[in-house]
C-alpha cells in the first residue's frame, strides 16, 4: 500500500521529550489527530502538559483563539510506547539519539503500525537506511528531521533512505507543508546537510572555551553580535542537550572516519557530568536560579 497525503489523518509520535512534544504540537494544531507515546502513560501525560502549557502562552499573547488552543489539546492523546500507534497514518520517533535504540523502536513500529503507515524519525545523525534496514518496509520510511524549538523553527530536513519510494516522499513533503514548514532534502549521509554544518561550529566553541580563548559568553557573544545568529554556539548546545550534541559529533567523526570532527573533551566531560543543558538546570551555563 502507498502513502497518500489525503489519506493521513492521524499522527502518531514516538517519544514525548522536547522535540516529541513539539511536534505533537505543531500536527495538533494544524488539525492531525496526534497520539502521543512514551514509555509510560506519565511520561506521554508529562509531554502533553507541556503542550498545553506552552499552548497557553501563546493564547495569552493573543497568537492563537482559547477554542482553537482547547481543540487542538483535545486532538493530542497521551499512549504507551510504538503498540499505542497502531491506528496511525504516519509515525514519527522522536526518541533519545542513540543508534541501538531507534534500530529496536523501528523494529517495534513496523510490528506494530498498520500496514501502509509511514514510519518517519526525527534522528538529526543516524542513517534512514540502516532504520528502514529494521522493517519490512523500507520503502515507507523517510527521515523527519526538526528543529529546537519545533513550533518557532521553519525547517524540516527531510531525508530519502536508499529504497524510500516517490510516494512516501511525496507524502511527506506535502504534511510537512501542512504542519506550516519550509523543508529542504538531503542524502543520506551522517548528521545531514544541517548537523553536518552545526555541530562542527559548536564542537569549535567547545575547543575554543577549552582553550581558554574567552569565557563562554565572549564566545557566545562573539558569534552573535559578531556573526548575527539568534544564539551563540555553546547557549545553543545547552538548547539542544548536550548529550545530543556528542552523540551526532561521536556518528559524524564514526561515519565520515575523519579525527577533524572529534568531539572536544569538554563536551564529553560535561555529559559524563550529568550537566546536559537546560533540561538537567546545567550545561555550559547554570539554569538552576532562572
Ligand atoms: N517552544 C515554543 N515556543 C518557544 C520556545 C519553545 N521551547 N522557546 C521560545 N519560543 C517562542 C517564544 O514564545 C517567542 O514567541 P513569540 O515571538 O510568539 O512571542 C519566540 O519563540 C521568541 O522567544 P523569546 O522571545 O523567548 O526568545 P528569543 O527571541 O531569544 O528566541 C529562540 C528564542 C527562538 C530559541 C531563538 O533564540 C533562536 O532562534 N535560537 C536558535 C535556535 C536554533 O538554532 N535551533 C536549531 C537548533 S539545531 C536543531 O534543532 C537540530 C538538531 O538536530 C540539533
Amino acid at each position: 500500500m502507498s502513502a497518500d497525503i489525503s489519506s493521513i489523518k492521524e499522527i502518531g509520535v514516538l517519544g514525548a521529550g522536547q522535540m516529541g512534544a513539539g511536534i505533537a504540537h505543531v500536527a495538533a494544531v494544524a488539525g492531525y489527530e496526534v497520539r502521543l507515546a512514551d514509555v509510560s502513560l506519565e511520561h506521554a501525560n508529562k509531554g502533553k502538559a507541556g503542550i498545553a502549557k506552552r499552548l497557553g502562552r501563546l493564547v495569552e499573547k493573543g497568537k492563537l483563539s482559547a477554542e482553537n488552543s482547547d481543540a487542538a489539546l483535545a486532538r493530542i492523546h497521551p499512549v504507551i510506547g510504538a503498540a499505542g500507534l497502531s491506528t496511525c497514518d504516519m509515525a514519527i520517533e522522536a526518541a533519545t539519539e542513540n543508534i541501538d535504540l531507534k534500530k529496536r523502536l523501528f523494529a517495534d513500529l513496523d510490528a506494530a503500525c498498520k500496514p501502509g503507515c509511514v514510519l518517519a524519525s526525527n534522528t538529526s545523525s543516524i542513517s534512514i537506511t540502516l532504520l528502514a534496514a529494521e522493517t519490512k518496509r523500507p520503502e515507507q520510511v523517510i527521515g523527519m528531521h526538526f528543529m529546537n524549538p519545533v513550533p518557532v523553527m521553519k525547517l524540516v530536513e527531510i531525508i530519502r533512505g536508499l529504497a524510500t519510494s516517490d510516494a512516501t516522499y511525496e507524502a511527506t513533503l506535502a504534511m510537512s507543508k501542512r504542519l506550516g514548514k519550509t523543508t529542504i532534502t538531503s542524502k543520506d549521509s551522517p548528521g545531514f546537510i544541517v548537523n553536518r554544518i552545526l555541530i562542527p561550529l559548536i564542537n569549535e566553541a567547545c575547543f575554543a572555551l577549552q582553550e581558554g580563548l574567552g569565557t563562554a559568553a565572549d564566545i557566545d557573544t562573539g558569534v552573535k553580535l559578531g556573526l548575527n545568529h539568534p544564539m551563540g554556539p555553546l547557549e545553543l548546545a545547552d538548547l539542544i542537550g548536550l548529550d545530543t550534541c556528542l552523540a551526532i559529533a561521536d556518528v559524524l567523526q564514526r561515519e565520515l572516519g575523519d579525527d577533524k570532527y572529534r568531539p572536544a573533551n569538554i563536551l564529553r566531560v560535561h555529559v559524563a557530568a550529568g550537566w546536559l543543558g537546560r533540561k538537567t538546570g546545567r550545561g555550559f551555563y547554570d539554569y538552576s536560579k532562572k
